[in-house]
């Protein structure tokens, strides 16, 4: 997506060789316009699928994944709970998340309400690194019975293992921006 990989060439920086910061536009300032053109381009590779819900994980997730659910005929958006909330049914699917950047495990619930067998899920999330969350995600998906559709992601860094990893479940990836090096400063992209 050509736009998306203009704003990160004007707006993203490169963290030593692995992280790219993108708080102007994705994980802190959020550039709605930006968002409705990602949301239109998910609908555009995944037109074709019957969706009935989208899955997130919180908490950066969500604002891409309401925006596009808007060209979705507004299907509902759930997204996945990192802390034990006592509001939680206790009634939840639950999954272990290892998360190589910050070193530490975590889990992911959903309530078993929002997600159910009948249900076709096209998960969205704004980083694809080393694919766990999105493992844990379809996790979830499994326990519940419900189809995983696909997996939209905003932007990927094709030099971890996270596109390996989906692929290897047998899903359909989408990836609006891939990252092949982050060496000296440098974004460069796959294509
Ligand atoms: P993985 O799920 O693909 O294995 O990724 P990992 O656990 O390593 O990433 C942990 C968190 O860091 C995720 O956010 C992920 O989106 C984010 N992240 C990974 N690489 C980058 C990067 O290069 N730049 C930025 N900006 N973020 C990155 P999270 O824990 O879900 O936190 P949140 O921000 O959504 O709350």
């Amino acid at each position: 997506m050509e736009l998306l990989k203009r704003r990160i060439c004007d707006s993203g920086r490169a963290i030593g060789n692995d992280i790219l910061k993108v708080d102007s536009f994705l994980n802190h300032q959020l550039d709605v316009q930006l968002f409705q053109e990602i949301g239109k381009e998910f609908q555009r590779r995944f037109r074709t699928e019957r969706i009935t819900k989208i899955l997130t994980v919180e908490a950066s997730g969500i604002g891409v994944a309401c925006i596009t659910a808007q060209y979705f005929n507004n299907v509902p958006v759930v997204f996945a709970k990192k802390s034990t909330a006592k509001n939680l049914n206790a009634e939840v699917y639950e999954s272990n998340v290892y998360s190589f950047t910050k070193g530490a495990h975590y889990i992911i619930r959903v309530d078993k309400k929002y997600l159910k067998a009948e249900d076709n899920v096209l998960i969205i999330d704004d980083f694809l690194a080393n694919g766990k969350a999105v493992l844990g995600l379809l996790d979830l998906c499994r326990q519940a019975g419900a189809h995983a559709v696909g997996v939209g992601i905003v932007i990927e860094k094709s030099f971890q293992e996270g596109r390996g990893a989906v692929l290897k479940e047998n899903i359909r990836l989408e990836s609006l921006a891939r990252i092949k090096s982050l060496k000296e400063g440098k974004i460069i992209f796959m294509d």
